[in-house]
């Protein structure tokens, strides 16, 4: 980090202490991964990805609309009667996101979700039960070979964090390029350029906003060998597909379904937000041929967050036009400790990837075995279909 940066740090944490002085032992507390605060009297926290009710409290609705205020300083911005919405990164990496009344009803609703300072890797998400070992390697074959992929997941369910996993894996010598629309990514690689987009700035009117689409075909420019973009949310679907498809192999980006199959309508429908005059079928085709593979991940309701589905795309729509996806790992549930604990496995589920020769050629250490399935799921499978029949 920078001295610059360290200095702002520094800054930020002596006008935290004050300004949020009701949640700071929660901002400080590692066990904690976000505050939530919902007016001055209600303040939620997330511990091991469930929620709990806190008793802090802020003294009144403009001590915490001065917290925001304060923020806002540091995040570039200014919250006012006219600017009610907040958005940004702070100084130590944290997300905020605010909105004030009379658009939030119970007085300023602020988020601040907190990033660890330790950027996870896939050891780390194997040991959290989120990914088994055999489909972590299996995901590194998929970026050895340069497959493009989308990491789907609902809100918080843990998409960015699996992203900056899988683009750490990236092979060294290739440039990477990567496209935020609030720098979040920690990527580490050797040869990596980071954009963020410009937000309009009451300050500086004459200054026009970049979006994630400008930099997007900026970036097509810059001679990169994969492209990531952090969250597709826009029109901009439409230039990152079309950039998977033209040679930029080994892309990624991640989008809010809560399916693999819904992944790539979500896709599809964002592609045709900007009102492009390609025929739908033509952007299903495009979104069919860019996307090889989609990982899912989820927040469980015992509070962890899995992967729970890695799928291909087949490369041609159904007979009705549709989307195929074949589960390759999927994660079965098999029971619940007494505690609520969600006890399952992400297995294979006895399907090939199309690319097996690849692997095979390429003399990668994942054998065809590797995707045969449990016994024990084949029982269950066996079982299931005798009770339907
Ligand atoms: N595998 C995991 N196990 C436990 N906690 C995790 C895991 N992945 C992420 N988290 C935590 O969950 C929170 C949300 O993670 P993250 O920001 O990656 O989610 P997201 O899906 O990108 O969210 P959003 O939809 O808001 O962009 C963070 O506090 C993060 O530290
Ligand atoms: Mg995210």
């Amino acid at each position: 980090m920078s001295a610059g940066n360290s200095g702002k740090n520094d800054l930020f944490e002596d006008s935290v202490s004050g300004f949020l002085a009701p949640v700071k032992e929660f901002l400080d507390d590692p066990t904690v991964s976000e505050v939530l605060i919902n007016g001055p009297e209600e303040v939620f926290v997330e511990r091991g990805g469930k929620l709990e009710k806190t008793s802090a409290r802020f003294r009144d609705e403009q001590a915490l609309q001065s917290a925001v205020r304060n923020i806002a300083q540091f995040v570039g911005r200014k919250v006012d009667d006219r600017n009610l919405i907040l958005d940004g990164r702070l100084p130590n990496g944290s997300r905020v996101a605010a909105v004030l009344p009379p658009c939030s009803f119970k007085g300023t609703t602020l988020s601040i979700r907190k990033f660890g300072t330790k950027v996870p890797k896939f050891v780390d998400l194997i040991n959290w039960g989120s990914i088994s070992q055999d489909a972590a390697r299996f995901l590194d074959v998929c970026i050895f070979l340069a497959k493009n992929m989308i990491i789907s997941g609902g809100t918080g369910s843990g998409k960015t964090s699996l992203l900056n996993v899988l683009g750490s894996r990236i092979p060294k010598d290739q440039r990477l390029l990567i496209i935020e629309d609030a720098k979040e990514l920690k990527i580490t690689a050797d040869h990596v350029v980071f954009f963020e987009t410009r937000k309009a700035d009451v300050d500086h009117p004459d200054l026009p906003e970049v979006s994630v689409r400008d930099l997007l075909k900026s970036a097509l420019r810059l001679r990169p060998d994969r492209i990531v973009v952090g969250e597709v949310r826009g029109d901009e679907a439409l230039d990152l597909v079309a950039a998977m498809n033209t040679g930029h192999g080994g892309s990624m980006g991640t989008t809010h379904a809560n399916t693999p199959f819904d992944a790539l309508v979500r896709l599809e429908t964002l592609a045709m937000s900007g009102g492009t005059k390609i025929p739908e079928q033509a952007i299903r085709r495009q979104i069919i041929s860019a996307i090889h593979v989609v990982v899912q991940i989820k927040r469980l309701d015992d509070g962890s967050r899995k992967v729970t589905h890695i799928s291909e795309v087949h490369p041609e729509l159904d007979g009705s036009g549709k989307y195929i996806v074949h589960d390759i790992y999927r994660f079965v549930q098999r029971g619940k400790t007494p505690e609520g604990k969600i006890i399952g496995e992400l297995i294979p589920t006895g399907q090939l990837p199309s690319f097996m020769e690849e692997i095979e050629v390429n003399r990668m250490p994942f054998p065809k075995e590797k995707f045969t399935p449990p016994e024990w799921y084949l029982e269950l499978q066996k079982k299931r279909m005798k009770d339907a029949a």
